[in-house]
């Protein structure tokens, strides 16, 4: 009630919420990376170039995502519909991971920071896996934040394996259906033990969740920038949390 009444107050006088303060930080915040193609087009430059600087914003954010006291920060970086693109910017988008995490990986490790994968990695070219993977086992004893990569992801998908996981177990006789609820359901998506995001971000002014997340967003605030990817700084991630800040949460109820 009083962090309401806060709320309401910074909302009037338009004062700005201290970032210092460590309440109603989100503890997980999930974002669509969209605009990269668009800020390099602008610029009369090749789609790849704006992925390229689409990784330093990816550095910056977690930076700025661990100095905030965010626990979970998940990007999405490639979609399971990524594939339809033409093959000279996938296999670009491959190689991507490899080269942030030859560039950046000691300062991740540095700063404590822990790389999990999130999507049907199996299905990802070796050299990007084996490049993934080795950055997961890296920092997997790290206790920082969590730097969450959704690659090769696809909500839909993901939702529907666990459907059929969840009917091979209750065929095979491991699992009543009255055992069914939206605890387990949640296990057994891609995110795992993760909490579902709090706050969700999407850059480059389009308002849609692109099978992002469907089951995990039910309740998370949702926050949209005209502003594309690339140039996405600290200070636009900061007034995300301070917008984050003045809505109150209600999940359904008053
Ligand atoms: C969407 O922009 C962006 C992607 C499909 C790729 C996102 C990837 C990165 C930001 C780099 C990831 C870095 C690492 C380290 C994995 P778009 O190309 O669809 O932009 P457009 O809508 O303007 O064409």
């Amino acid at each position: 009630m009083i962090k309401r009444l806060l709320g309401k107050l910074d909302r009037s006088s338009k004062k700005p919420v201290d970032l210092e303060r460590t309440d109603n930080v989100p503890r997980h915040v999930a974002i669509i990376m969209d605009g990269n193609g668009r800020w390099a087009k602008k610029r009369g430059l090749p789609r790849i170039a704006g992925h390229h600087s689409g990784m330093k914003a990816v550095k910056r954010v977690t930076l700025a995502a661990k100095a905030a006291g965010v626990e979970y920060l998940t990007l999405y970086a490639f979609s399971t519909e990524n594939w339809k693109r033409p093959k000279e910017e996938v296999d670009y988008l491959m190689k991507l991971p490899m080269e942030f995490l030859e560039l950046e990986l000691a300062d991740l490790i540095r700063n404590n920071v822990q790389v999990r994968m999130m999507g049907y990695t199996n299905e990802l070219p070796k050299q990007t896996l084996n490049a993934l993977e080795d950055a997961v086992r890296k920092t997997a004893s790290n206790t920082g934040l969590i730097l969450n990569f959704a690659l090769n992801y696809g909500s839909r998908r993901e939702m529907m394996e666990a459907v059929k996981q969840i009917a091979d177990d209750v065929q095979a006789g491991k699992l009543d259906c009255n055992q069914i609820d939206e605890q387990l359901m949640s296990t057994r998506l891609l995110s795992g033990d993760l909490p579902d995001p709090d706050l969700l971000i999407r850059t480059s002014g389009e308002i849609r969740l692109s099978n992002f997340m469907l089951w995990q967003l039910a309740y998370s605030e949702m926050w949209f920038t005209e502003v594309y990817w690339p140039e996405f700084s600290e200070e636009h991630f900061h007034e995300a949390l301070m917008e984050y800040k003045r809505r109150a949460r209600r999940y359904g109820g008053l």
